[in-house]
């Protein structure tokens, strides 16, 4: 025993310690497999979170606004409206066949206000020289990257009526 205490080099206190200092960062597989289910569950049910918030959100609500009776405007001819709110301006246009089309004034590069230019049968943003289809409001030219959204538009006898919007895509 004098033997041993005179070779160990640490102090006696360490013996009665209850955590060795070796073992200190040492995982068990066990204790690995646990960190990799519970890590892995912790992902699966975010998961499931997201996918189950996009299945029950609503698709937006717009409100019928009446904007005017269609023999108002000759071939060619516009009327600017406010759509879905007060805040939110609008275009309508006559096309050439006689059509009716709406949409946004808003710019989708930086927000001025859109007008048409009929002699060019085009939608224009003359601040940076945005121009915008009257088919179906996609970018022909310039800086904004997505095309105007779209007012619905029904046709109820001689009153256009604006019921809903079509956002980011071609009609
Ligand atoms: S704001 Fe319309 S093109 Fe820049």
């Amino acid at each position: 025993m004098k033997l041993f205490r005179r070779l160990r080099t640490d102090p006696v206190w360490k013996d009665e310690f209850s955590i060795d200092r070796a073992d200190e960062h040492y995982v068990s597989r066990r204790q690995f497999t646990k960190f990799l289910v519970l890590t892995s569950l912790g992902m699966f049910v975010g998961n499931m979170w997201i996918l189950a918030r996009s299945w029950f959100s609503k698709e937006p609500v717009y409100p019928e606004k009446s904007i005017c009776r269609a023999t108002d405007i000759p071939i060619g001819g516009v009327r600017l409206f406010r759509y879905p709110t007060q805040k939110d301006a609008c275009i309508l246009i006559r096309t050439e066949d006689g059509n009716f089309v709406a949409y946004t004034q808003k710019c989708t590069h930086l927000s001025c206000a859109v007008y048409y230019a009929r002699e060019k049968n085009r939608l224009e943003c003359p601040c940076h020289e945005g121009y915008f289809s009257i088919k179906d409001g996609s970018v022909l030219q310039g800086p904004p990257p997505r095309p105007l959204p779209r007012v619905v538009l029904e046709r109820r006898g001689d009153e256009l009526v604006a019921v809903g919007m079509r956002i980011h895509e071609s009609i």
